[in-house]
C-alpha cells in the first residue's frame, strides 16, 4: 500500500485532498528549515541585514508578479484562475511592489549591484522553470512562496528596525493578513492535482520549482550561489 493509500484509508479523503495535505506538510517543513537556518539576527553586522533586505527585494519586486502571472497561465482549473486572479488584482491594485520599496528604502536597503549578481544564477533557473508552464508544479511552487513569505515577515520586520526603520505595511499586509492567499493558493494547488491526477508519488514530479526557490531563498539570505558555476 502507497503512503497516499494509508492516508486515504485512515481518514476517508478523496485522493486530491489527501495529496495535498502530504505536499503541504513537505512544503511547511521545508519552510521550517529554512526559517530555522536564518541566522540571528543579533549576529549580523548592519552590513550583513542591508544585505539579506535587499537581495529579498532584488528577488521580490519585479518577480512576484512576473510568477504569479505565470501561474495563471498554466493553471487549467477554473477554481485556480479565480484564486490566482484576485491574488494579482490585490498586488496590482494595491501596488505591492511599491509597498516593497517603501519597505526597503526605509530601511536604507536598496539591492546594489553586488546583490543582483548574488541572487542572479537561482533567479534565473526559477525564470526558466515557470517559463514551462506546468500548471501543478508552478501551483505547488507559488504556495510555498507565498507561505513561507507569510512566515518570514517577523524576520524581515526586526531587520528593518535594527535598520532604524519604522516603515511595516508591507510586512504587516504580507505577515499576519496574509494567511488567507497561502490557503488560497493550496486550494488552487487541489483544483490543479484533481485535474491531472498523476499516479507518480509527488516527490517525482511536483517539487522541481520548490527546490529551485528554496536553492534561491538560501542565496537571499546568504549571498552565496547555489548554482554551480
Ligand atoms: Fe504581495
Amino acid at each position: 500500500m502507497s503512503s497516499i493509500d494509508s492516508v486515504l484509508v485512515a481518514s476517508k479523503e478523496t485522493p486530491t485532498e489527501a495529496l495535498t495535505d502530504t505536499v503541504k506538510a513537505y512544503l511547511n517543513s521545508i519552510t521550517d528549515d529554512l526559517l530555522a537556518s536564518l541566522p540571528d539576527a543579533d549576529r549580523l553586522t548592519p552590513s550583513e541585514r542591508r544585505g539579506i533586505i535587499g537581495r529579498y527585494a532584488a528577488v521580490l519586486e519585479g518577480n512576484f508578479i512576473y510568477w504569479m502571472t505565470g501561474a495563471y497561465l498554466a493553471a487549467g482549473s477554473e477554481e485556480a484562475r479565480s484564486i490566482i486572479t484576485d491574488n494579482l488584482l490585490e498586488e496590482v491594485r494595491d501596488s505591492h511592489p511599491a509597498m516593497l520599496r517603501r519597505f526597503v528604502m526605509a530601511a536604507n536597503a536598496l539591492p546594489t549591484e553586488e546583490d543582483v549578481l548574488a541572487v542572479a544564477p537561482n533567479l534565473l533557473e526559477v525564470r526558466l522553470f515557470i517559463g514551462r508552464l506546468s500548471a501543478a508544479p508552478i501551483m505547488a511552487m507559488m504556495a510555498f512562496f507565498e507561505s513561507f513569505i507569510q512566515r518570514f515577515m517577523p524576520y524581515l520586520e526586526d531587520l528593518a528596525r535594527r535598520q532604524g526603520s519604522t516603515e511595516d505595511e508591507y510586512t504587516q499586509v504580507h505577515g499576519v493578513c496574509d494567511i488567507g492567499h497561502s490557503e488560497g493558493l493550496f486550494q488552487g494547488l487541489a483544483a490543479e492535482l484533481a485535474l491531472t491526477l498523476d499516479s507518480r508519488e509527488p516527490a517525482e514530479y511536483l517539487y522541481e520549482g520548490v527546490h529551485l526557490l528554496r536553492s534561491l531563498l538560501e542565496t537571499t539570505f546568504d549571498g552565496r550561489s547555489r548554482v554551480a558555476a
